[in-house]
């Protein structure tokens, strides 16, 4: 690994679990769930991960919506729950996940640096548009892209090329974030400069192309991208 990345002009981040919270949502249901909240968000993210995946192979879309709702009813029916004031609950809260703490502060540096910021996301544009607003980052993101405009999901090299052409830049002039290690390795396969945010402790994935650098936090971007904090 090198000790910084060179020449980068957009930070790209992933959405759901690199900068907002996925297990916000049934955290927040604790009172309700008991010790099932947490063993029901891994079932939760789990399958919405696997959906995304088997409908990308099987062409047949449907937005991240429909995914994370039928996703949220296999690990409902897995855990045994049964609950529909609960489930629109689990549902409403998705709509508003938290941020992570540092991530208003690091997206606030590289844009004053004069950094392009962005998403790039599985989530559908209603869902990314409530996310940023509640956590308040309108305003230092340039851009939020949602793969329902190539209608494939992560890790097609489509949805990827959506930065370059969004920005009209080389993709070694990205640096891409994501705490999903198979979206890093999605993100270096197609030639973007790769920070994996590990913030789960997660072994690295046996896939092709690693990434440049492995961070606990966002915090440590902005010296990765090379500006003095
Ligand atoms: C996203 C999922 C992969 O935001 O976390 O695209």
């Amino acid at each position: 690994m090198t000790d910084k990345l060179e020449n980068i002009t957009a930070c790209v981040f992933d959405a759901y679990g690199t900068l907002f919270d996925v297990n916000a949502a049934a955290a927040h249901c604790a009172d309700d769930l008991g010790d099932k909240w947490q063993p029901l968000a891994e079932v939760w993210r789990n399958k919405q991960l696997q959906y995304t995946w088997l409908r990308s192979l099987m062409r047949r879309h449907v937005d991240f919506w429909q995914v994370t709702t039928d996703a949220l009813d296999y690990a409902l029916d897995t855990m045994g729950v049964s609950d529909a004031a609960l489930r629109q609950k689990l549902l409403d809260l998705y709509m508003q996940l938290d941020a992570y703490d540092e991530v208003k502060d690091v997206l606030t540096t590289l844009k004053d640096a004069g950094l392009k910021t962005a998403i790039l996301s599985n989530g559908s544009p209603d869902m990314l548009a409530s996310a940023v607003r509640n956590a308040g980052l309108d305003d230092v993101l340039d851009v939020s892209l949602s793969v329902e405009d190539v209608g494939i999901y992560k890790p097609d090299p489509l949805v990827y090329q959506m930065v370059i052409d969004h920005f009209s830049i080389a993709p070694e002039a990205v640096s891409f974030q994501s705490s999903n290690a198979w979206d890093a390795a999605g993100a270096a396969t197609f030639g973007f400069r790769v920070v994996w945010v590990n913030r789960f402790g997660q072994a690295p994935e046996r896939l092709p192309d690693q990434p440049d650098f492995e961070v606990k936090t966002l915090a440590a971007l902005p010296a990765i991208v090379g500006l003095s904090v």
